[in-house]
């Protein structure tokens, strides 16, 4: 009875809580990005810690992780996820105050992680340093997600569910496995718990966790975004919908095996360590696939890049995310682990994944996004987001090839060895060949942050601009086989 009803009244879409979350994007985008900032200046000038412990870098770099993943990332998911099913089953959330409560649960998790962080009350399991109360919170705000999402896909009023919810849908329930197994733990006081698994079984559980936290968190729900805005951006159907679907399967199937590629050469047992390594290879086809399959969407629209921006944002991003995706699997092959674990390397590919892929395709959607939801013909400065565009990708190339660079040095100066025996280079000597890389890190970063402030400015005016258009009320988009 209830969808009978459904489908005879108009359709109307809850925009509230996608400009809630989409506003908080921008928000946590300058919160987490400046503190990226602060730290990448600490590393270049110690002094900077300011000799306090909650301004220390142990301090500030999980804040920053937290920050710029899960309250940036995680916003613009929240936003784009509640968009685009709603668009694309043509009905409403399921519920209005169930999604509300997400949004309202999830800001109180961001900021228990914001005053909690840098008071130093932390599980130290990377990516999920939060102490248990707030990953009980968490795990509940996640639940109700799931709901509305799959909710609002039954009640679609169309047969099909399009890619882009497969890939969200596929975030949804792997973020809420990951989470709830990894953050299993014995509570000694409000703010201290010790973890359910010890020793290696602790660090292969972690690493389940994070690395599928990189393949489901940072990489399937951005694809959802990717599988909705580029076509719509470029006004073309999606290149081989045949190929999305074999990408999605490929893609969830292969990633969920490749976490042991983090423990290479540590107590966990070889044979897991290789298969980590050859999943890794292996998953370089689908993402590769994907990339491909995004990148050619634009076919026959190529001129468009020319003066869209939007549309530059979206396609670099995905050279960006073709790039990371084929250095992961080369850092998996244990040879190549064994020059670059522990070095800047890694941090050059977490950040052309973060920065390159990750921030640039969330920034090219909003630009898409918000003068719809705020019911404007479109941005109000295309120049601004033009410079935006620029700043990004500037910044995001001092901030990697300076980190590959320093990467590389640092792995070969600590192998490198006398006639002896002796080790050539002492540690301070890498540290002191490393400073200027760090200058130009900062510098890139800083660069990427300010074009954050130039976002924040031009999405302020679009929202004050006179100019009203209607909502469109329903929309269907067109897949090809
Ligand atoms: C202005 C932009 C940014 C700057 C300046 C910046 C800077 C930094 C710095 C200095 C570190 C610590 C590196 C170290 O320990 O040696 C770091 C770590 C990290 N950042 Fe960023 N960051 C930025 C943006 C982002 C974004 C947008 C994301 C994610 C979407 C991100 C994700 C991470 C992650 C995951 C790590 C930990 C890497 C690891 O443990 O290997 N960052 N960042
Ligand atoms: C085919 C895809 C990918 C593979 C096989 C892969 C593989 C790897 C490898 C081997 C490492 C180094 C592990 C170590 O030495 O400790 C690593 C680190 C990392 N990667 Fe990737 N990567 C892929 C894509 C991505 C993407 C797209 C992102 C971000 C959006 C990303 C984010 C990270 C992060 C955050 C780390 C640092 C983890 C840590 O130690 O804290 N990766 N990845």
């Amino acid at each position: 009875m209830a969808t009978e009803r459904i489908e005879t009244l108009p359709i109307t879409y809850n925009y509230k809580v996608v400009r809630q979350f989409a506003i908080m994007t921008v928000v946590w985008g300058i919160v987490g990005m400046g503190i990226g900032v602060w730290i990448a200046a600490q590393l270049a000038w110690p002094a900077l810690n300011f000799d306090l412990p909650w301004t220390s870098f142990g301090r500030l770099r999980p804040l920053h992780t937290n920050a710029v993943i899960f309250a940036f990332g995680g916003s613009a998911l929240f936003a784009t996820s509640y968009y685009v099913v709603q668009r694309t089953c043509q009905a409403r959330l399921l519920s209005d105050r169930l999604a509300a409560f997400t949004f309202w649960g999830w800001q109180a998790v961001i900021v228990a992680a914001a005053i909690t962080l840098p008071m130093g009350i932390t599980s130290s399991k990377e990516y999920a340093e939060l102490e248990w109360p707030i990953d009980v919170l968490l795990a509940i705000v996640w639940i109700v997600y799931a709901v509305v999402f799959f909710g609002t896909i039954i009640r679609r009023q169309v047969e099909h569910i399009y890619v882009a919810n497969w890939f969200f849908g596929a975030f949804i329930v792997t973020v809420a496995i990951l989470h709830i197994v990894n953050s299993a733990a014995l509570p000694v006081s409000m703010t201290k718990s010790y973890s359910a698994y010890a020793g290696a079984v602790d660090a292969m559980v972690q690493w389940w966790y994070g690395h599928n936290a990189v393949g489901f968190f940072l990489t399937a729900g951005f694809l959802g975004m990717m599988y909705y805005f580029v076509p719509k951006q470029a006004e073309r159907p999606v290149y081989s919908y045949r190929l999305s679907i074999v990408h999605f399967w490929a893609l969830i199937s292969i990633y969920i095996w490749a976490g042991p590629h983090h423990l290479h050469y540590t107590a966990l047992p070889d044979w897991a360590q290789s298969l980590g390594m050859v999943m890794s290879l292996i998953l370089l086809a689908p993402s590769w696939g994907g990339m491909i399959n995004g990148i050619m969407t634009l076919s026959g629209a190529w001129d468009k890049l020319k003066d869209d921006p939007i549309l530059r944002f979206l396609v670099v991003s995905l050279s960006f995310y073709g790039m990371s995706t084929f250095e992961g699997p080369m850092m998996a092959i244990k040879t190549v682990n064994s020059l670059s674990h522990y070095t800047d390397w890694t941090i050059g590919h977490v950040h052309s994944g973060a920065l390159g892929w990750v921030a640039m395709i969330s920034i090219g959607s909003l630009y898409h996004l918000i003068p719809k939801l705020f019911g404007k013909e479109q941005m109000y400065s295309v120049a601004l987001i033009n410079l935006h565009f620029w700043m990004s990708t500037i910044g995001t190339v001092l901030y990697i090839a300076s980190m590959w660079v320093n990467g590389i040095m640092q792995g070969l100066m600590w192998r490198a060895y006398n006639e002896d025996g002796t080790l050539t280079y002492t540690f301070v000597e890498s540290l002191v060949a490393s400073h200027p890389g760090y200058v130009v890190r900062m510098i890139g970063g800083l660069i990427f942050f300010s074009g954050m402030l130039v976002m924040a400015y031009n999405v302020w005016m679009t929202t004050r601009r006179d100019v009203l258009i209607a909502i469109p009320k329903s929309e269907t988009v067109v897949a090809t086989v």
